[in-house]
Parts: C-alpha cells; structure tokens; sequence
C-alpha cells in the first residue's frame, strides 16, 4: 500500500489501517473438512479481489474478480445449506440470512466500483466486507452449525 487513498466519493468510511490481507489460519479451521477447504478458496477470491481493485487495471479485471467472488460464495454457501439441511440446524434462517446480507454488500460494492472506478477506499471496503466478513462469520456462526452436526454425529 502506498498510501495514496485519494478523495473519498462515498460516504462509507473505514478507519485507516483497521482493513489488511490476513493469511489463512487454522484457527479458522471449523472440523469439517470440505467446508474448512472452501474457507480457504473464499479467502483467496477475497485477496484477489482486494489486489485486482488495487491494481485498478481498468473495470474488466475487477468485474471478473467480483463474479468469481460472488460465483465462490454462491457455491460455499450452497454446501453449507445442503449440510445445515441434511442435519436439521435449527438457526438455519438467521443463518441463510447473513449470506443474502454478504451478497447484497457484494452487489453495493460493485455498483459502487462502476460509479467512481477503482481506489484505495474501495479496495478497503472489499476486504471488509468479504475476507473480514468470513473472518467473523466464520467465529459467529459457521462455527455453531459445525458444534450442532458434530453433536447429532457423535450422539448418533
Ligand atoms: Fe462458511
Ligand atoms: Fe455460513
């Protein structure tokens, strides 16, 4: 980062220095083995698209990486409701509405990107909203539906 954020155009504001690439953790990990290897896929699509933004190689690279991020997630979270299905997870609802939240933010971030084209804000925000988001999604709630199957697993 070089520091030259530019004018922010949107009135979303993110304190400097809270938003950064993080390396995957296996404090991260959840216990299920295909969802914890997903987590790592949504973290790469997460980096590339906050380095896509920085690259601001003009609006088809940062379009793709929004697709492939959103193709990603759309993915992840089929398999998480397919799992959170099969083992009757009770907060299902609240859970499933959280991803229709992180799309939406997606969505935002991409009409905001056409609007005003890629910067340093910008990129902030994408990182916030996706690598930052699954960092707390992943503590709050994923951990949870993964304590409910591996409970109805071992009881079983
Ligand atoms: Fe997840
Ligand atoms: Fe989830």
């Amino acid at each position: 980062m070089n520091g030259q954020a530019g004018p922010s155009a949107h009135p979303y504001t993110i304190k400097a220095g809270c938003h950064m690439l993080r390396d995957w953790s296996d404090v991260y990990l959840i216990g299920i083995a295909d969802i914890d290897q997903q987590h790592r896929g949504f973290f790469a699509a997460s980096h590339r698209l906050y380095e896509d933004i920085l690259d601001r190689e003009g609006k088809s690279a940062v379009t793709e990486a929004i697709t492939f991020m959103r193709d990603y997630a759309e993915s992840h979270f089929q398999t998480e409701e397919v799992f959170m299905r099969e083992h009757d997870y009770p907060a299902i609802k609240e859970h499933l509405r959280q991803h229709v939240a992180f799309f939406r933010s997606l969505d935002e971030l991409e009409n905001d990107l056409m609007i005003f084209g890629p910067s340093q804000d910008l990129a902030d925000r994408a990182l916030d909203i996706t690598q930052d988001w699954l960092i707390d999604h992943i503590a709050d709630e994923d951990m949870l539906y993964s304590l409910h199957i591996k409970g109805r697993l071992a009881s079983s």
